[in-house]
């Protein structure tokens, strides 16, 4: 567009105050005129060159503002560029008195802001998978070392461990839960249907209760032992030394719980507390018993005779017996081997 064309300016004042100012037509000079402005010419001394130039350069600066005089920085784009500004400042201003004003799509961005894609709802919720992927290994890493842990230390030392640090308990047994979803049956549940199906004066002592669901299964009265005291219900101790008087109770429990190098020990405090003609109940992780033959012979030597084996679950062997009065040989061999469960 030329500076001659009229752009569309619409009727705002604002927009016609900047109008171009219309050129006036040239003044037609008569001769007589001619002649006296030449003589006049003539009679003003001639300037040199050099002063001539100056003046013609001082009008030039009087008829355009310089920055300084310039209410705004003098325009340093074309006229064409700043008309075509005014012009949609113009139009704006018109549409904006008839809609309202626009929200912004998105809040404005910084100058330094890049634009970087936010993850979509497919790759956040891969995240996520792998994030608790990565807690799950590193809690099953946890509990494979504690686990291993309570199989090669003695009691003593497992009791000492967990009591300094009780955190380790609460890792081990969230491990041990993650382990349980996955068996087909809980050994802990078959003790549970066979208490409940026991006289109600039965007195119960549950060796490594862990979380005592046996006694918050049950109407009978269960003393739950284990390292750490997660609940109420739960006696903390090392089950080579239980605080219960001599012969006082009927039914000994052992669910998956004769972990430590001593477990001798554990067995002969439930000889100790069981009544003659009380039962020893055992249930093992099939793995750990290279011949239960023999495993159960060490257990006769110590004054416990065999009732009862179930060796169908693939695996849990499950070990019954009765307390005799026969008096106890504990010069027995450790047969039982550490269990390791597999990675997940
Ligand atoms: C594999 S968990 C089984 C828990 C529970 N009996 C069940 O079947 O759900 C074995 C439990 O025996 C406990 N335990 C191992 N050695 C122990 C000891 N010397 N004294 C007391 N508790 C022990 C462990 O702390 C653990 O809670």
């Amino acid at each position: 567009m030329n500076s001659f064309e009229v752009p569309d300016w619409g009727e705002d004042a604002a927009v016609r105050e900047t109008k171009p100012k219309e050129t006036k037509p040239k003044e037609v000079k008569s001769k007589e005129t001619k002649s006296k402005e030449s003589k006049t010419k003539e009679s003003t001394p001639k300037k040199d060159n050099n002063q001539q130039k100056n003046q013609n350069k001082k009008r030039k600066s009087t008829d355009e503002p310089t920055p300084a005089q310039s209410p705004t920085p003098a325009p340093t784009t074309p006229t064409k560029k700043k008309e075509s500004k005014k012009q949609r400042a113009a139009k704006k201003k018109k549409v904006d008195a008839i809609a309202p004003p626009e929200e912004p799509a998105s809040p404005p961005k910084e100058e330094d802001e890049e634009d970087v894609p936010a993850p979509s709802h497919q790759e956040g919720s891969k995240a996520k998978d792998l994030i608790d992927k990565m807690k799950d290994s590193l809690a099953g890493g946890k509990f494979r070392i504690l686990n291993e842990q309570l199989y090669t230390t003695t009691g003593g030392t497992a009791f000492n461990m967990f009591s300094k640090d009780p955190s380790l308990f609460h890792a081990y047994h969230s491990g041990f839960a993650s382990q349980v979803e996955r068996w087909p049956s809980n050994p802990v549940d078959y003790f549970i249907s066979y208490i409940k199906l026991c006289p109600k004066n039965k007195v119960i002592a549950d060796f490594g209760c862990g979380e005592a669901k046996l006694s918050a299964s049950v109407p009978h009265k269960v003393h739950s032992f284990d390292l750490v005291a997660v609940n109420d219900r739960v006696t903390a101790c090392n089950m080579a030394q239980v605080p219960l008087k001599n012969s006082t109770v009927d039914i000994a429990i052992f669910s998956l719980s004769l972990m430590g190098t001593d477990y001798i020990k554990f067995l002969s405090e439930a000889h100790r507390v069981l009544k003659i003609g009380g039962e020893l109940k055992i249930a093992e992780v099939k793995s750990r018993i290279e011949n239960v033959s023999n495993f159960v012979e060490e257990l006769r030597k110590m004054g416990f005779n065999p009732t009862h084996k179930d060796e169908t679950n693939t695996m849990f062997v499950l070990l019954d017996f009765i307390k005799s009065d026969r008096r106890p040989n504990n010069n027995v061999n450790y047969v039982l081997k550490p269990c390791r469960y597999k990675k997940r």
